[in-house]
């Protein structure tokens, strides 16, 4: 993995002079080579990941690794149609979405991207068949069964957030594990919003906060409220991705993507690529974010 966020790194530019054939700057965040970096010994071990002369490949080259997003929140959603588009059950649409998870995890992991959340069961998701449901729970506990070793391989930490205590026991037990294993590792942190609504949060937040007794309304601010969310130690993303070409939200972090960036595609998310990770993050990169400021001005100090 450390050496992957070099080659990355090399790709962006900013290992000019390393190696041969090294970049020539078009401007600071396009570079282009002159020889094949795949001469170069370092450059070797990016045949696994991005194949050479590939769509990926040109995509990559494109990115300006220095302005990566630190948080992407992303709404998994098309499973259900992809499956139908093909005559399958819907939990085969599930099934292949879990493949589409684990491809997104090591896309965001070698890329160095440092929090990425994945609405992967939302209170509303009770209202599935039974049958449905307990099998979105079953794949969800395989893959952490199967993904452990790979997680920690890679320094991936996992976090939760929504009602855990109605979620099956054995799945808990699952995160738990995971979660305990992997809490110290500090590469990417996956967090899975499971049983998750966004205005849940926000009313268990301030029952929080009136449960305290500690906090005084009349100082109560935007930050310390943020500190009673699920998310109390995670930045807010950056940019929000959705899959399906669906225009919602959802009650997905409804609260923390109040600046986010939303890039929506009508992909599947079973047919969700390393590729569209690099389009997102292309697109990202192309806005201007002035939270409310005015361009080119920076926003006055309080
Ligand atoms: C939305 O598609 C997707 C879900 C409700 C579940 C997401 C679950 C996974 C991707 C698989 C397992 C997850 C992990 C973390 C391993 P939908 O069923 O609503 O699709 P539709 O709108 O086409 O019906």
């Amino acid at each position: 993995m450390g050496l992957y966020t070099d080659i990355l790194w090399l790709l962006s530019g900013k290992g000019e002079g390393l190696g041969n054939g090294g970049p020539s700057k078009i401007e600071p965040s396009l570079t282009i080579w002159g020889a094949s970096p795949y001469n170069d010994p370092v450059f070797k071990d990016l045949e696994g990941f991005i194949a050479p002369g590939s769509e990926e490949e040109a995509l990559a080259r494109q990115i300006n690794f220095s302005r990566l997003p630190r948080h992407i929140a992303v709404i998994m959603d098309g499973n259900g149609r992809w499956a139908e588009c093909r005559m399958l059950p819907r939990i085969e649409g599930h099934r292949a979405g879990a493949k589409a998870v684990q491809e997104t995890v090591e896309s965001c992991a070698r890329l160095g991207i440092k929090f990425l959340t994945l609405y992967a069961f939302s209170k509303e998701n009770w209202k599935r068949p039974n049958r449905e449901i307990s099998r979105l729970w079953k794949l969800l506990e395989d893959y952490l069964r199967k993904e452990d070793k790979e997680l920690i391989k890679n320094k991936i930490r996992l976090m939760t957030i929504g009602q855990m205590e109605d979620i099956p026991v054995s799945v808990r037990r699952e995160l738990e594990r995971v979660g305990s294993l992997t809490e110290k590792l500090d590469g990417l942190t996956v967090i899975l919003a499971l049983n998750y609504s966004g205005r849940s949060e926000i009313v268990d937040a301030v029952r929080r906060i009136c449960r305290n007794g500690d906090v005084d309304p009349a100082r109560l601010d935007e930050e310390t409220f943020s500190r009673y969310l699920y998310t109390a130690t995670i930045p807010d993303p950056d940019l929000l991705i959705r899959t399906s070409g669906e225009l919602r939200v959802s009650n997905f972090l409804l609260w923390q993507i109040a600046y986010s960036e939303i890039w929506i595609t009508p992909v599947y998310w079973p047919d969700f690529r390393r590729k569209h990770v690099f389009q997102a993050l292309l697109d990202y990169q192309k806005r201007e974010r002035r939270f409310g400021a005015v361009h080119g001005r920076p926003a006055p100090s309080a």
